[in-house]
């Protein structure tokens, strides 16, 4: 009933016994295509509700909706073989009530297969994150700089820079473990705070502008490859996918303009009569 004969996708236990013993490595997928591509090389793939800015162009994450979430989650399940696939709870689907969240997360999981959901929020949200937990739903928290929150923070801005942000962001730390979550990415900490946090709790801290202190790192995909002109200081860039892109298709424009493209080796000819 239970026949192994493809490859084992990672398991959420698989990620959390990895802290002490080496860095977790994540990246977002939002694609099929793209999946395929890091599917070897990652732990696992968080279907970030940054593909709102990435994909569609948005000015932030509000506006991504639960439906195209769980499209894209599906997107990157069929692309993907081996990592471990997480989606991100977009705003509005998570902080009604507990039990709304359940609807929405258990939803989540049904259509798309993956095996847990990601969710922004500390000591508030440790109730709805108990609650979907002992319900079977793994949950990796999210606190720090919370981009869904980007209005009542007032910008995008680095957490735990003055001493004062310390006590909430380690309560908050603390809250989320103690209701069962399985992992909290560590949004925009400054690095001492990251590397408090990290000794402190028992599972796994996600780093994303956070330090190498966390027990992994991930990053926006396409910021990593260098789609943008510009980044945040945290990103390194190690392609330049948007000049190479650039270059290809100037490069494709002139070639239809001369009508060197098709040449015959792209030109389908008639088949011949024997
Ligand atoms: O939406 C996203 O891509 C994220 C990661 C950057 C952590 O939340």
């Amino acid at each position: 009933m239970y026949a192994d004969n493809h490859i084992r996708r990672n398991t959420i236990a698989d990620i959390t016994k990895l802290k002490g013993e080496r860095p977790v490595v994540s990246l977002t997928a939002y694609t099929a295509p793209m999946a395929a591509r890091l599917d070897e090389h990652v732990d696992f793939l968080l279907v970030g509700d940054s593909l709102a800015m990435v994909l569609y162009g948005m000015e932030s994450t509000i506006g991504v909706t639960l439906d195209m979430m769980i499209e894209h989650t599906k997107a990157v399940m069929r692309g993907s073989q081996k990592a471990l696939v997480i989606l991100d709870m977009p705003f509005g689907s998570y902080e009604k009530s507990k039990e709304d969240a359940f609807e929405n997360a258990a939803r989540v999981l049904r259509e798309t297969g993956c095996a847990a959901v990601k969710m922004e929020g500390g000591t508030e949200m440790a109730p709805t994150i108990k609650y979907l937990v002992e319900r079977n739903i793994p949950v990796m928290a999210h606190i720090g700089l919370r981009p869904q929150a980007v209005h009542v923070m007032g910008g995008y801005k680095t957490q735990g820079r003055d001493d004062d942000e310390w006590k909430p962001l380690l309560a908050d730390a603390k809250a989320i473990e103690d209701a069962g979550a399985f992992s909290v990415v560590l949004e925009g900490v400054a690095e001492p705070l990251a590397r408090r946090i990290t000794q402190e709790l028992n599972i796994i801290t996600i780093g994303i502008g956070a330090s190498a202190q966390c027990d992994g790192q991930i990053l926006v995909t396409e910021d990593m490859l260098g789609q943008f002109p510009k980044n945040a200081k945290f990103v390194k860039r190690y392609a330049e996918i948007g000049d190479l892109s650039e270059e290809a298709v100037k490069a494709y424009a002139a070639d239809v303009k001369a009508r060197s493209f098709p040449a015959m080796e792209h030109t389908y000819a008639m088949r011949s009569k024997s």
